[in-house]
Parts: C-alpha cells; sequence; structure tokens
C-alpha cells in the first residue's frame, strides 16, 4: 500500500450522511488550506485500499476528488481535480461497459452498473492550472464516480431501486450491531 508520506488519514463518512447527499461547493481559493486537504485526501484513499476519493467522504463539501487508478492498459495513474465536469460520449459513440462498482462510503458492498467505457474531465489543479483527464477501463468507472460524489450522489442512486434496497440492506445486516458510530 502506497502511502503519501504527508496528510492525515480521516475517518470515512458513511451512506447516509448529509455530506454525502448535498452538492459539493465550488473551490475558489487554491491556497495552502487547498493543498493540505489533498494531501489528507490522498493518505485517506491510500489507508483505506481506495482507488478514488471525494473531498465529501471525509466530510468537507468542497468540489476536488483524488484517484490513482488503473485504465485500459493496467497502468496506474494518479492525480487531483479540483472544481470537475464531466463529458462522457455521446449516445452514438457511447460503448457501455458493465461492471461491478462499490464505494468507501459503502464499505463491503458491490453491484453491477453500466457506465460508459470512457470518460473526460475537464477542472483544476490544486493549483489553479487548467487540466483535462482522459480516463479508459477502471479509470473511466473512476472519474463518473467521483464527479458523482461531488454532486451528492452514490452509486447506490444509479442502481435500479430493488437493488438499491438490496446493497443498502445488505451494507445494514453487516454493519449493525457491530459499529455503534
Ligand atoms: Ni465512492
Amino acid at each position: 500500500m502506497e502511502t503519501s508520506g504527508r496528510g492525515n488519514v480521516r475517518p470515512i463518512r458513511y451512506v447516509g450522511d448529509p455530506v454525502l447527499h448535498r452538492p459539493c461547493a465550488p473551490v475558489t481559493r487554491f491556497d495552502e488550506e487547498l493543498a493540505a486537504l489533498v494531501e489528507d485526501m490522498f493518505a485517506s484513499m491510500y489507508a483505506a485500499e481506495g482507488v478514488g476519493l471525494a473531498a465529501n467522504q471525509i466530510g468537507v463539501g468542497l468540489s476536488v476528488f483524488v484517484y490513482d487508478c488503473p485504465d485500459e492498459t493496467d497502468e496506474f495513474r494518479k492525480g487531483v481535480v479540483v472544481n470537475p465536469t464531466l463529458v462522457t460520449p455521446g449516445s452514438g459513440e457511447r460503448r457501455l461497459e458493465d461492471g461491478d462498482e462499490g464505494c468507501l462510503s459503502v464499505p463491503g458492498q458491490r453491484a453491477p452498473l453500466a457506465r460508459p467505457d470512457r470518460a473526460t474531465v475537464h477542472g483544476f489543479d490544486a493549483a489553479g492550472n487548467p487540466i483535462t483527464v482522459e480516463g479508459t477501463g477502471l479509470l473511466a468507472r473512476c472519474l463518473q464516480h467521483e464527479t458523482d460524489h461531488l454532486e451528492g450522489r452514490l452509486y447506490i442512486d444509479r442502481l435500479p431501486a430493488k437493488r438499491r434496497k438490496q446493497v443498502l440492506e445488505d451494507y445494514r445486516r453487516a454493519t449493525s450491531p457491530s459499529t455503534a458510530e
């Protein structure tokens, strides 16, 4: 497991926590506070063994996510995106990838969810420079999943209602009553 060497591991917020279910605010200041947040996000993501993490997953309602995730060539790509805007292929050129998806905020659960097999995110790095990230393979799914988080949406919100309910029931059964948080 990689560690960033800096940054503090912060607790992951779980489904039901209001911060996960409302849109995050855009970042307006690219300052030391933002840099420290990004370090904490990397540290928290690696500690939780995730391939992506949105700021609201550690309780901060700002539009930032980090990732360290393989693309379709199995090469890991790592970065941070501030104020992301997602672009997926139009309906004519769109191919859906069936894959299982999970989330650190719904630990222990996975469910199949079809998503476009490529995605592009436009945004800024932690210094405020414009960036574009193009993702294929798992990274395409990750970019969509993390942008969803920042809009207050979990992957389970994209599942058929019955499946969503099942995932939540399984999650609650697995986590209670041993974790009284
Ligand atoms: Ni997630």
